[in-house]
């Protein structure tokens, strides 16, 4: 895997080997008091991000400095990106200075793979418009290994706004892969035209908590609606949201609830769901990092080789 630009660049070995890596990175540097290791000393990794981002971007920067690489942060507003210089000659400026890797989250669908073509160093799609987000999905299948400990025959539903979401997209492609079931529930307006052949629909929540052994919720996104004012809040969280009254329901079905974040609280998620034993929302955040360490360690250390962590 020279590049990861969407879940098709990942194929079994690739999933395996990240999962061992995270697991080491896990069992290996969460309980010590220094956390680094200096498995990537010496690697310089870009972090370009033209939006906005927490989770993603934190534990991106984060893993490579617990793998000691030196890192580099470009934003369009602050870069000569805003000045009119294309996303190519950014990629070229910064060969120049070393780069070894770059992570990159971008507004426009494709924007990765325009770097990756250059094949300067290799390129982590970072979530690119509506497309892709290969490592939330992989952070999630790892979550799923961990605290289901399976994936194979999961009865999975992906619950919101799947429409304009590229972590919907990239989930029905890799947790298929892995062998879950996978499920869509949404309104209409939040459907894309074609969903995968593999990817069945549900007609509201509660089908769902009864049918399902994981919620995956999904956040509105406002800002990607063409007239915001057609999103009837109300009407949604009817059929859609894991309200306070559905809580009891889903806590006697021992189901799992997962969400990429952020979350819109008291919209597809009532606040009380952090609550439940099983929301694993919190989980994702926290193995985020472990599996983007392992992603960072998979792609840049010498292949074929064994990879040892020590300090
Ligand atoms: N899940 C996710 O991509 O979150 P951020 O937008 O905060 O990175």
């Amino acid at each position: 895997m020279r590049h990861l630009i969407t879940v098709s660049d990942l194929n079994y070995e690739d999933i395996n080997s990240v999962f061992k890596l995270a697991d080491s990175f896990y069992e290996q540097t969460e309980k010590r008091p220094i956390k680094k290791v200096p498995l990537l000393t010496g690697k310089t990794i870009v972090l370009l991000f033209s939006e906005p981002s927490t989770r993603t971007r934190i534990s991106f920067e984060l893993a490579a400095k617990r793998l000691s690489a030196d890192t580099l942060s470009i934003t369009e507003g602050t870069s000569s990106l805003k000045k009119g210089e294309s996303l190519e000659d950014t990629a070229l400026t910064l060969n120049e200075y070393g780069v070894d890797l770059m992570i990159i989250r971008h507004r426009l669908s494709g924007a990765p793979d325009r770097i990756a073509a250059l094949d300067l160093f290799p390129v982590v799609n970072a979530g690119d418009g509506k497309r892709a987000h290969p490592t939330q999905a992989i952070l999630d299948a790892y979550t799923l290994y961990k605290e289901a400990g399976k994936i194979k025959g999961l009865k999975i539903a992906i619950i919101g706004d799947i429409l304009h979401s590229r972590v919907a997209r990239s989930n029905f492609e890799l947790l298929y892969m892995l062998g879950a079931e996978l499920y869509a529930v949404a309104p209409a307006t939040m459907i894309p035209e074609f969903l995968p052949r593999h990817v069945r629909r549900l007609e509201s929540i509660d089908q769902a908590i009864e049918t399902c052994d994981v919620l995956y919720f999904l956040r509105i996104q406002f800002e990607r609606f063409q007239d915001r004012e057609t999103v009837d809040v109300d009407a949604y969280r009817k059929d859609y949201s894991l309200t306070r009254d559905r809580i009891r329901f889903a806590e006697s079905r021992k189901v799992f609830v997962m969400h990429p974040g952020p979350v819109n609280r008291g919209i597809e998620l009532d606040p009380e769901v952090f609550g439940l034993e099983r929301c694993l929302i919190l989980k994702q955040v926290k193995y985020g990092l472990y599996v983007r360490m392992a992603i960072l360690s998979y792609m840049l250390h010498d292949w074929g080789k064994e990879i040892e962590i020590s300090d």
